[in-house]
């Protein structure tokens, strides 16, 4: 596989790419799904084997179908552009090249789940991209694409943008909902599921921005469009975040089931005169690989199959320079500080894994240590109450199964074997 696949990235190098005009479109698909049963346009997002994108990869169309129709209660679309994760950079550049994309998605998908109101909760600390949705929806009202009787259906629908404070934990879904209900957003207890009792304790889709802005691709050319890319399980394409010592990084939209390898061959390579050291395939939460895992098959099977997570895909890329130590102490603060503090597994065991991992990286830890923190990964692992405190344990178990010798080693010197003053690089050792 050498091409890349533009769809949703198409635009992106034109000027006026997040305006109507530049999106180049008079909302077509929207257009055309207005015009079928919301059951079809279901069912060809079922047919098109579309998988979240927000991490999980559950089946889109299989979501909405467990919607309750008949029901006599409100049903809520709320779109999930919290993107927060360590090394995940997709949905806001889409939002911000490109937010015509989503705004026809949530028309497109709250008609098939015969929602009226939608919500776009997005990340508080990203201000350009808030102002780039609120200008896109501004359009869409204006051309009356939103509001009511939408391209003469008699089909209504608001959509709000509404900015989250930047906590991690509301990228979470039911974290989300609390939040956007104006509650301190901390995961709620499931079942029940959003899709039963969600936003305001109705029936309620939460979908992340790359999955929504999807749709109308799937419904402008069909799904058999669609699903003839990627591989058998994992149909379709999806935006691939290149990150750190790589030569040309940045976002590249590729079929599912692309390897790093032919990525790095269109991003230039690693960066010259280096050696590629290990990686995450989805973000910091998703366990990192190393060069043995090159020729791996970018999707949710392949990458599951070799211990990892196909995640985001937010391919981060660190060279033999880098420390993978301090690299996991630097994670897991970032996980101490966002845990949210409801269970006791991740809220201590991640303050307990940042405190041991602090004084491994300085070179005064001890091999005891090392099972100090693989026993506390393994106390939090399947034992918290959200998915945030197993990813948390993910930078954990897999440097210590891969790098055990560079632990060792920090505290064999004293220090960190990277630290020029406490020895040569460890690649010269
Ligand atoms: C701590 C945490 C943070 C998350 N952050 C995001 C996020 O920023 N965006 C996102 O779409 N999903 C995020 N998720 C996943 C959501 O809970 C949910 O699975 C997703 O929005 C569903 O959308 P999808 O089916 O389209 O992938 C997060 C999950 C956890 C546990
Ligand atoms: S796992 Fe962490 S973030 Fe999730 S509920 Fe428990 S304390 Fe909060």
């Amino acid at each position: 596989m050498t091409t890349l696949t533009p769809v949703l990235t198409a635009n992106w190098d034109q000027a006026n790419s997040f305006t109507l005009d530049g999106y180049g479109g008079d909302y077509g698909a929207a257009r055309k799904a207005l015009g079928m049963d919301p059951d079809a346009v279901i069912q060809a997002v079922k047919d098109s084997g579309l998988r979240g994108r927000g991490g999980a990869g559950f089946p889109t169309g299989m979501k909405w179908g467990f919607i309750p129709q008949g029901d006599g209660k409100p049903h809520y679309l709320v779109v999930n552009a919290d993107e927060s994760e360590p090394g995940t950079c997709k949905d806001i550049p889409l939002m911000m090249a490109n937010p015509h994309s989503l705004v026809e998605g949530v028309i497109i998908t709250s008609y098939a789940i015969r929602a009226n109101h939608a919500f776009i909760y997005v990340r508080g600390e990203v201000l350009h991209v808030i102002r780039r949705l609120h200008a896109a929806v501004r359009e869409a009202y204006e051309k009356g694409y939103l509001g009511t009787d939408i391209f003469g259906s008699g089909y209504n629908l608001e959509l709000v943008v509404h900015s989250g404070a930047g906590a991690y934990i509301c990228g979470e879904e039911t974290a989300l909902l609390d939040s956007l209900e104006g509650f301190r957003g901390q995961p709620r207890l499931k079942p029940p599921f959003p899709a039963v009792a969600g936003l305001y304790a109705s029936p309620t889709v939460v979908n992340n921005v790359e999955s929504i802005a999807s749709v109308p691709s799937i419904i402008g050319n069909g799904a058999e469009w669609f699903a003839g890319m990627g591989t058998e399980k994992s149909k379709g394409f999806g935006i691939f975040s290149l990150s750190g010592h790589v030569t040309r990084p940045g976002q590249y939209e590729a079929p599912l089931g692309i390897t790093l390898r032919e990525l790095l061959d269109m991003a230039g390579g690693i960066r010259a005169g280096h050696q590629i050291k290990f990686w995450t395939p989805g973000g910091s939460s998703t366990p990192i690989f190393t060069d043995e895992h090159l020729d791996v098959p970018l999707d949710f099977e392949a990458v599951g199959a070799k211990g990892s997570m196909l995640g985001t895909r937010a391919l981060q890329i660190f060279d033999e320079t880098t420390c993978v130590v301090r690299t996991v102490l630097r994670w897991t603060e970032f996980y101490a500080h966002e845990s949210c503090g409801k269970c006791t597994p991740c809220r201590e065991g991640t303050y307990w894994l940042k405190q041991v991992l602090k004084r491994l990286e300085q070179g005064q830890g001890s091999e005891e240590d090392l099972a100090t923190i693989t026993d506390i990964a393994d106390n939090i692992l399947g034992r918290s109450f959200c998915a945030l405190g197993d990813g948390a344990t993910s930078p954990i178990h897999s440097s210590v199964k891969y790098f055990r010798e560079e632990y060792l080693k920090h505290f064999e010197i004293g220090g960190c074997p990277f630290d020029p003053k406490k020895s040569t690089l460890w690649s010269e050792q």
